[in-house]
């Protein structure tokens, strides 16, 4: 059977505590029926208190965009597992792009950031993907795989039953050009490759997300691939009646 799949939503540094809750009443209001898919709301740090209590009871899941990889202490404008697990958040987006370009962000720092996330109990979704020159050399493909190495290495075969793969490539990422479904079939058929190279036959059961342009009117397509488990959407999750749009084409 397929893997049930996941719809996320990435906010990005988009709305104020107010904005989020008008957001979270007419979201619900649209989703609330939908219980065939994974739907996750991953808000800036400062909303997700209000979110908690808004999405409390709902279907609708809580993430974060980033975390810390200690557990607290002297680090100064960070947020740790804990806090994310103290507002109801269950998933965490770790390494996504526009950390590891704009904020320096290692494949290192991102793999303590699992283990911790894993350790915690919050759901990582992983996030690799290549920018259009490794593309254009053809590299594509030997370079997500050593971003999902790098990052998952060393973990047990039961935390790693608990993350989420996300793959986006950077050149898909608010450009409006959505990768093909075809190109995008083939790189999370490779992920899946290097996932069995950890663990095994369980790597089947690894939900393998894409992201970059989705939108209400391509979901459909990308789902019907066989290793497309679902999509970590940026702009299009902004609007609440767009983004439950998308949700209901991806049912
Ligand atoms: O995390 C989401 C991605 O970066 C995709 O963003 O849907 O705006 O292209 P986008």
């Amino acid at each position: 059977a397929k893997r049930r799949t996941v719809i996320a939503g990435n906010w990005k540094m988009y709305k104020t505590v107010s904005e989020a809750v008008d957001y979270a009443g007419k979201f619900l209001e649209e989703v609330r029926n939908v219980t065939e898919l994974d739907i996750v709301l991953c808000a800036p740090f400062t909303a997700l208190s209000s979110l908690k209590n808004e999405l409390e009871e709902s279907i609708v899941h809580l993430g974060a965009q980033n975390m810390a990889w200690a557990d607290q202490g002297a680090y100064t404008g960070e947020i740790s597992a804990q806090m994310l697990l103290d507002v109801a958040c269950t998933y965490v987006i770790l390494g996504h792009s526009e950390r590891r370009e704009l904020f320096g962000e290692t494949d290192e720092e991102i793999a303590k950031k699992v283990q911790k996330a894993l350790s915690s109990g919050l759901k990582p979704m992983l996030c690799v993907g290549e920018n259009l020159n490794v593309r254009a050399e053809g590299k594509a493909a030997e370079r997500v795989s050593t971003q999902v190495s790098r990052a998952l290495t060393g973990l047990s075969i039961e935390d790693l039953r608990r993350v989420i793969v996300a793959y986006e490539p950077i050149w898909a990422i608010g450009t409006g050009k959505t990768a093909s479904s075809k190109d995008a079939q083939e790189m999370c058929a490779s992920i899946r490759a290097t996932l069995s190279g950890l663990m095994g036959s369980a790597a089947e059961q690894v939900p393998i997300l894409y992201g970059g342009s989705v939108k209400a009117e391509n979901i459909a397509e990308l789902l019907a691939e066989p290793d497309i488990d679902g999509a970590l959407v940026g702009g299009a999750s902004l609007d609440p009646l767009s983004f439950a749009r998308l949700v209901h084409n991806a049912t």
